[in-house]
């Protein structure tokens, strides 16, 4: 949820900025905005522009900027609508600052600060910016104009700031929202999201809450609010531009589809030691798993779905309640938490302030938390007891594919391995569920070759505005994340159903040719799923039957069906999430939509 990228150092800042802000546009892209401190003048030059990064770029006149430091800004909008004059960086008096996060006091900071006629945006942001310069005007001093605003300023933020008269400098600070940065031989450099530093530099460290980065070309200075020097914890990051690259792809969300089989491998792979699952490498003790008496599973959007599959994984080999929480849910309703609970989270990114707020909440009421994160160091991983890292490499599409089968992976093997340690299943049948996980990297090598199913599915669905992907059971999870899959890149609106609930009302929606995806894998529920695949196709339906390859069905009650190799009951959700990702993209890709950047949506939802 916006993009913010700083650099000041001896090379050009525009180019280092305008790079940044490309790696980091999958974080919002209502508008993007643009400072730079200038050589030859003591005004900031600065240009805002609404739409993606390419039209600030043309906006940008090259030529009449020389400078070494700037920063910027690529935003999803949350206070105020998308408009040049909303859009960061914003300039007040002699102070330039550029937000991601939401400052939730600022109608109070206007009143107690008579902003009201001087505002000229309708930004949260630009309170801000008020606050910091009319404390710069009043001490002239940078660290203790940023220390008074971060006092009365409540909320989430991640700032950077330049002041008009202090050359060569950028000045950080956040709360909750991310900052990493790194310096290196060409100057300093802080995002949002390491993506953006990686061409730089390979060691980074995450900015701590509440401390002022001061960053110049020879490096970064890490000052307490007290005015204490304090030391970065550098990191280093473990995968290269390229995986942050299109490689060839026309989209990144084709990309990691076709990546999910060494996704899975990494993420799956260290964690089988002599057929039996072990966390040992990632430092989680059994007794978690022991315990227990409940789980609770807290994630936002797909993570969420990947949860709801886990927990029809979980709770039938377990015999616990295991129950899934969508996180801004959860924040909200006094959830039954103790100190048997074990707080699954799960989140790519590892920011989604939601997740990361009931997981604080869970905390309190002293449940055991294990996050499933794919980005490394990221502040639901810091915060939560232990983590699991899934190694899917960065994933910049909006619409998660490969971070989606990781999480899968994740729970099955935590499956695995409380099956084991509680007894509730035998030795050999944890090594023959360890030994199916293993072998999921190549069921999903298997379905990449369903591209031409896929792609003929897709010219179907591309003509419809409704479509309903229906399941029982496992299959219902799945379906969850398949619909989820089409309407945000397709916008096409569509709705999981669990078959059997269909006669209770959205039935009355199905028309002649509506599109029903019907997931029938489960072989002890097959037959009733095909009952409801009969009423929808006596509709008018046009039925798209997704089933394995051992079952014989008469050709009237489906359109087109795809069958998927024989396998465990348990693992077919991993065959079945390539053929949706697959049906969903092309599906958007045919109707010549922004697949990676979907309208209204951002990859990392720092804001509530
Ligand atoms: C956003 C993204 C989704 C993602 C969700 C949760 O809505 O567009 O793809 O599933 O956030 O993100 P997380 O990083 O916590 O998994």
């Amino acid at each position: 949820m916006c993009g913010i990228i700083g650099f000041t150092g001896n090379i050009d800042a525009e180019k280092v900025v305008m790079e940044g802000l490309k790696e980091l546009e999958y974080r919002g892209y209502d508008s993007a905005g643009i400072a730079l401190i200038r050589e030859d003048s003591d005004e900031p030059y600065i240009m805002k522009e609404t739409g993606p990064v390419s039209e600030l770029e043309k906006a940008v006149d090259k030529n009449m900027v020389s400078s070494f430091c700037g920063m910027g800004h690529t935003r999803w909008a949350t206070h105020g609508g998308v408009t040049d004059i909303n859009a960061h960086p914003h300039y007040v008096g002699k102070t330039v600052l550029i937000h991601n996060g939401i400052i939730e006091n600022y109608q109070e900071l206007i009143n107690s600060y008579e902003l009201r006629d001087k505002m000229i945006s309708e930004t949260d942001t630009e309170v801000a910016a008020h606050i910091i310069n009319y404390y710069y005007e009043k001490t002239g001093d940078p660290l203790e104009s940023i220390k008074k605003a971060v006092g009365v300023i409540k909320g989430s933020y991640s700032f950077c700031i330049m002041f008009s008269d202090i050359k060569g400098k950028i000045f950080s600070i956040r709360n909750v929202s991310p900052l990493v940065a790194a310096s290196c031989e060409k100057g300093s450099l802080i995002a949002s999201d390491v993506t953006a530093l990686l061409k730089y530099s390979k060691k980074y460290f995450v900015l701590p809450e509440k401390v002022i980065a001061e960053l110049t070309k020879d490096g970064i200075v890490l000052r307490t609010l007290e005015g204490k020097e304090t030391e970065p914890e550098y990191l280093t990051v473990d995968w290269d531009m390229e995986a942050a690259q299109k490689s060839g792809y026309p989209h990144f969300m084709i990309k990691e589809i076709n990546e999910q089989p060494e996704a899975l491998e990494r993420t799956i792979r260290p964690r089988i030691v002599n057929g039996k699952t072990d966390f040992s490498g990632d430092g989680i003790p059994d007794s978690i798993f022991k315990n227990c008496e409940r789980i609770s599973i807290i994630a936002c959007g797909t993570a969420s779905y990947a949860g709801t599959v886990g927990k029809s994984i979980l709770e039938p080999m377990l015999k616990i309640p295991v129950n899934v929480y969508i996180a801004s849910e959860y924040r909200y309703s006094d959830v039954i938490t103790d100190e048997k609970t074990l707080c699954i989270v799960i989140s790519q990114s590892g920011e989604t302030v939601d997740t990361l707020e009931a997981m604080k909440l869970a905390a309190s009421k002293k449940a055991v938390t294990l996050s499933i994160v794919n980005v490394k160091a990221s502040t639901i991983a810091r915060e939560s007891d232990y983590v699991l890292y899934t190694h899917a490499g960065p994933e910049i599409s909006v619409a998660s594919t490969k971070a989606y089968t990781v999480q899968l992976a994740a729970l099955y093997l935590i499956a695995a391995k409380m099956g084991e340690v509680r007894g509730c299943i035998s030795e050999k049948e944890a090594e023959e569920f360890t030994a199916s996980i293993g072998n999921v990297g190549k069921t999903v090598e298997e379905m990449l070759k369903y591209i031409p199913e896929c792609k003929h599915i897709s010219e179907r669905m591309a003509k419809s505005r409704d479509a309903f992907y229906i399941g029982r059971g496992l299959d219902y999870a799945f379906s969850m994340e398949g619909a989820l899959k089409l309407k945000e890149i397709s916008y096409i609106h569509a709705e999981a159903m669990a078959a059997g609930e269909l006669k209770h009302g959205t039935i009355a929606l199905i028309e002649k040719d509506t599109p029903v995806v019907a997931i029938a894998t489960q072989k002890n529920i097959f037959l009733k799923t095909i009952s409801n695949v009969r009423e929808v196709k006596a509709r008018g339906a046009f039925v798209i039957l997704i089933c394995r390859d051992d079952e014989t069905l008469s050709e009237d009650i489906y359109d087109i069906c795809v069958k998927i190799p024989e396998m465990d009951d348990r693992f077919t959700g991993f065959a079945v999430a390539v053929l949706l990702q697959l049906i969903a993209y092309y599906t958007a890709d045919g109707k010549g939509l922004n697949v990676d950047k979907p309208r209204n949506l951002a990859k990392s939802v720092t804001v509530e």
